[in-house]
């Protein structure tokens, strides 16, 4: 069906075949299209869900998405017996129990591009750039993209500025050489905090900065590999899944295999795996 959740609340159903998924490997976004559903969080919005999957005679439900997605299509199941296979998709890379969300690959690069051209005006004119990449609660793209771009420093989502230390950071940086300082800066809950930290850093420290906010271009693109190889295997394994009757589950990338896990493993996971890079993102910028 079209546009996820509110896609059964619309009867939106729509018949796929094999040639449905021809020649769109090279494409973003997603032709089953997509939208945010609220209302679903509500009781009686999924009873009615329910009841319109069951009177379509759907046997299972294959949700691609991320927490609140899994989250759910775990209630769902619970709460009404429909089986679900989760497949974790989202380039925040927030579901736990898989080392991979389908998207992140290719929204990583996307902003690892953006960076790399954003330095190369940054160093010609000497300045301060603050770059803020998507992550309303997870802080996996700015870190793992803070790395690969060799940042002065990586602001987290969810941890409160340290204007001195990040000024000494970008004093620092100059010391050695530097003439021009990238900072990440993870989105958080609302996008554009960055102006504020601009404002902030201005009129505390006395550094002026410019801001660059990347906002949906790390959305859409053509797929890097990790992202086509994995929701390949992915969709593979959802269909195994689907024919040996694990109905509560989802496909999930651990040490490198695509595997499936209990749908109950699969919640909100926080991004403690990137948030070791900290200090060697602070020693490399050092
Ligand atoms: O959940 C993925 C995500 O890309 C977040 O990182 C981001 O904050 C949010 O979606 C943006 O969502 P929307 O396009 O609905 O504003």
């Amino acid at each position: 069906l079209n546009e996820g959740y509110s896609g059964i609340l619309n009867k939106n159903f729509r018949q796929l075949d094999a040639s449905s998924v021809g020649n769109i490997i090279q494409r973003g976004g997603t032709i089953l299209h997509t939208s945010r559903c609220p209302e679903f969080l509500k009781p009686e919005v999924r009873s009615d869900a329910a009841a319109i999957l069951k009177k379509e005679k759907i046997e299972a439900l294959v949700v691609i998405g991320g927490n609140g997605s899994f989250m759910g299509a775990h209630t769902l199941n619970a709460e009404h017996g429909i089986p679900v296979i989760g497949i974790p998709g989202t380039i925040d890379n927030d579901i736990s129990g898989t080392e991979y969300t389908v998207g992140f690959d290719t929204a990583v690069q996307t902003a690892i591009e953006a960076v790399d051209k954003i330095r190369d005006t940054a160093a010609a004119s000497d300045r301060t750039f603050l770059i803020e990449v998507m992550g309303a609660k997870s802080s996996a793209i700015a870190l793992k993209v803070g790395i690969c771009t060799g940042a002065e420093n990586i602001l987290l989502n969810d941890v409160k500025v340290d204007y001195s230390k990040l000024a000494d950071d970008i004093a620092h940086g100059i010391e050695r050489g530097k003439k021009s300082s990238i900072i990440i800066v993870a989105e958080g809950e609302k996008p554009g905090r960055s102006y504020a930290i601009a404002t902030t850093l201005q009129e505390s420290q006395g550094i002026s900065s410019k801001v660059c906010i990347l906002g949906h271009i790390q959305r859409g693109g053509s797929p890097g590999p990790n992202d086509r190889f994995f929701a390949t295997l992915m969709g593979v394994k959802a269909v195994e899944a689907l024919m040996q009757d694990n109905l509560c589950h989802a496909i999930v990338v651990r040490q490198g295999k695509v595997e499936t896990a209990h749908l109950d493993e699969c919640h909100n996971k926080d991004d403690a795996v990137f948030r070791d890079f900290v200090g060697i993102a602070e020693s490399l910028a050092r």
